[in-house]
């Protein structure tokens, strides 16, 4: 696996490298920072004006704190700032707003892991987003909204990229998911009872990489590495935002990372979920 720091914007086929395995990493960019700035007026909306966003879980019983993130999460993800400042990091990065689909951005809370770890703050284990249903083209970045420690942070496991690894991802449904579960997660408060897929094996955490980095500071990588939440065992809640991007040319010539061991069927289920970046208008799948 490669590293490349503060390149995607130089480096016009950054995708085929993205999909390879190659991780990007840009600390310079404009747009994932305004959408830092945006994530933190929202968390001090969201809470009734609290600007003290990594001590929330201190201030409130998790009953609360879960009506709260799950209000932050709803109005952060659908609305029109974010899509427009998604738009503006391909722009950033020389790419066409015409070529690509997004999936709307999410907005992550993890507080103390013994405080809160499933429903709104579950705390995914290894995983490929392809195990949930994901393109082999997904482009996922992810970017902290205040400066972590690795002991808050995501990890990526570049050993397993082009190795198998046994799960359970034959069982899951994109569209159970979508229609069914999904909206199930701020029932789950003390405990996940919403069925994920999941390695079944060990996992050797020899190579984890923990990125610990600062406010707008975005990685990009594919959707296809193994990845997961460490758990916070931090007195810090930990606040991310990532989003996803499907080249449509790529999605529709089927090009992307190699599939070495999802068993997810129904993929198509989630082009829904996408919208176009030029006018975000719903994409209507690949037959249109
Ligand atoms: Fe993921």
């Amino acid at each position: 696996m490669n590293l490349y720091i503060n390149q995607l914007q130089k480096k016009s086929e950054f995708r085929s490298a993205v999909y390879a395995g190659d991780v990007f990493l840009n600390t310079d960019l404009n747009a994932p920072k305004a959408l830092c700035a945006f994530a933190k007026e929202s968390i001090t909306a969201a809470f009734g004006g609290e600007t003290n966003h990594q001590a929330l879980h201190t201030l409130m019983p998790v009953t609360e704190f879960v009506e709260l993130v799950t209000r932050l999460k709803g109005q952060f993800t659908n609305c029109l700032p974010v899509k427009e400042m998604i738009r503006d990091f391909v722009l950033e990065i020389g790419g066409n707003p015409n070529e690509y689909l997004f999936d709307v951005p999410r907005i992550r809370v993890v507080p103390n892991y013994n405080y809160l770890h499933a429903g709104v703050s579950y705390a995914y284990k290894p995983h490929r987003d392809t195990w949930y249903g994901s393109v082999d083209c997904q482009i996922n970045t992810w970017m902290p909204v205040y400066t972590i420690q690795p002991e808050q942070t995501m990890m990526i496991n570049p050993a397993y990229f082009s190795k198998p690894v046994k799960n359970s991802s034959v069982d899951w449904s994109l569209d159970n998911w979508i229609n069914v579960q999904r909206s199930l997660a701020k029932e789950n408060v003390t405990e996940e009872v919403r069925v994920h897929p999941v390695p079944l094996e060990e996992i050797s955490n020899d190579a984890e990489i923990r990125i610990a980095g600062n406010a707008g500071e975005i990685l990009t990588f594919s959707g296809s590495h193994l990845h997961g939440t460490v758990a916070n065992f931090t007195e810090q809640t930990r606040f991310s935002i990532d989003f996803r991007l499907v080249h449509i040319a790529d999605l529709l010539a089927k090009r992307g990372a190699n599939n070495v061991d999802s068993g997810v069927a129904d993929s198509e289920a989630g082009y829904k979920d996408f919208f176009h970046l030029s006018d975000f208008s719903h994409f209507q799948g690949a037959n249109q």
